[in-house]
């Protein structure tokens, strides 16, 4: 495939109603669970990201049968917890680090092997993290130091263990979680500072008895889960583009439909607000057991903040955008906490840092953040380091600067956000490929 980059220019103000895809973590999990499930479940809202359908593919060649009758659904035909068929050919993630660590806590419990495999990206991010926690259920998996590939000998029995996360991660609970499911005895996770719980909503809705509250989860292995319906909100973390680009760029006002509010997830609504942001929710309501709402946000004047620590696990994947808000903000804002961000599908301090002094923005990086002082940014050019959400936020970034930002390597933005481009155009950014 050849490489798509983007040049984005100053638009007009942002206007009108912006309807962004569904959630990432909520479509990995609705597929996994759906596959695991005895019957037929349907998924609404289904995320059509590369990410997502790289796990779709995956527990089809593990002998699932998943239909898509019309786009953004899929009806998942569940062959029940022991259903699944093993496969001698390599189970490819492709970017997604959920992908691969939620299914090598379900592939620990399989009586076959398997081999997880992902991109040069995903290649690159920590695995012992899921793999030493599920050695201590008993699992054999072996990495390459700690990478992927990841090798999950099957037919080992597992039994439950109480664990305490040693840095807040969704992805690391789910994996164990998935993995309590085949074990024996209770399996218990607590965390540091509680993260999206998304696998405990969804197992109790798919009718599998489990104990949780934020900041911890415990269950046992050995019951059933049923077959459910799955309403998937809008991505909180797709609409963060949007309500940062409407917030910097003057006169603008846009609506974004039906947004899943899970409190886990909304960190960057109250970092934009402590900014100044005028956010305001409407329409507040529940859809599959989430909290879901419209967001209405209104171009205001933002400032710097120190931002609060104990918001970082909820906006984690918001940063690169958040920092784009600072860069646009009067004054200087302070992360710190967040070291996190050196390992996901870049090192986004680093490319963040990099990319914005290219525009002109004074960074000082830290190991587990950056203090940024907002002035005005100039045009440039900037690698993404095929990084989707590095891509987006220099997009929203060219709506304010004073020449083209010219974003290389934007491929990846399909993996949590295809058709961001026209949905971002038809609301008054001016981006176009090159
Ligand atoms: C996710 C958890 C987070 C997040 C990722 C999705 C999930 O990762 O960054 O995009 O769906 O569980 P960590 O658990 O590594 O923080």
């Amino acid at each position: 495939m050849s490489r798509l980059d983007w040049t984005s220019h100053t638009g007009r103000a942002l206007q009108g109603r912006v309807r962004v895809p569904g959630d990432k973590s909520v479509s990995h999990r609705a597929l996994m669970l759906g596959a695991l499930a005895d019957g037929v479940s349907h998924i609404r809202g289904f995320l059509e990201g590369e990410d997502t359908r790289a796990t779709a593919a995956v527990l089809q060649q593990l002998g699932v049968l998943i239909e898509t009758p019309a786009d953004g659904e899929r009806r998942v035909h569940g062959v029940g917890l022991h259903g699944l068929r093993g496969t001698t050919q390599p189970l490819d993630c492709g970017n997604a680090g959920t992908g691969m660590r939620l299914l090598a806590g379900l592939l620990a419990g399989q009586a076959f092997d398997s081999t997880l495999i992902g991109d040069e990206s995903l290649s690159r991010r920590p695995m012992r993290r899921v793999t030493d926690p599920l050695a201590l259920m008993g699992a054999r998996i072996d990495s390459q130091d700690g990478l992927p590939p990841l090798q999950v000998h099957g037919g080992q029995p597992l039994h439950g263990i109480q664990y305490t996360l040693p840095v807040a991660s969704a992805q690391v609970k789910s994996a164990l979680l998935l993995a309590g499911l085949y074990a024996q005895g209770d399996t218990e996770v607590i965390e540091p500072h509680p993260t999206r719980d998304y696998t405990e909503r969804m197992l109790a809705a798919f009718g599998w008895p489990i104990d949780f509250a934020p900041g911890r989860a415990r269950l046992s292995g050995g019951h059933t889960l049923h077959a459910t319906d799955v309403e998937v909100p809008a991505d909180f973390s797709s609409a963060a583009f949007f309500l940062v680009a409407a917030s910097i760029v003057p006169g603008s006002e846009l609506r974004l439909p039906s947004v899943g509010l899970n409190p886990r997830r909304t960190g960057l609504l109250q970092a934009l607000r402590l900014m100044g942001a005028d956010i305001r929710i409407d329409n507040q309501r529940e859809s599959g057991g989430e909290p879901v709402g419209d967001l209405v946000v209104r171009h205001a004047p933002l400032h710097g903040i120190e931002l609060p620590e104990a918001l970082v696990p909820d906006m984690i994947d918001e940063f690169p955008v958040l920092f784009v808000a600072a860069a646009a903000a009067k004054g200087r804002t302070v992360v710190r906490g967040a070291a996190e961000l050196r390992v996901k599908e870049s090192d986004r301090l680093a490319a963040m840092a990099t990319g914005l002094r290219t525009l002109g923005v004074a960074v000082d990086e830290a190991p587990d953040g950056a203090a940024i002082d907002g002035g005005a940014m100039s045009g440039g050019i900037i690698d993404s380091h095929g990084d989707h959400r590095i891509a987006m936020s220099f997009a929203v970034a060219g709506l304010i600067a004073g020449g083209p930002v010219r974003v290389n390597d934007c491929n990846n933005v399909a993996t949590s956000f295809p058709g961001f481009l026209e949905l971002a155009n038809g609301c008054g950014f001016a981006l176009a490929t090159v």
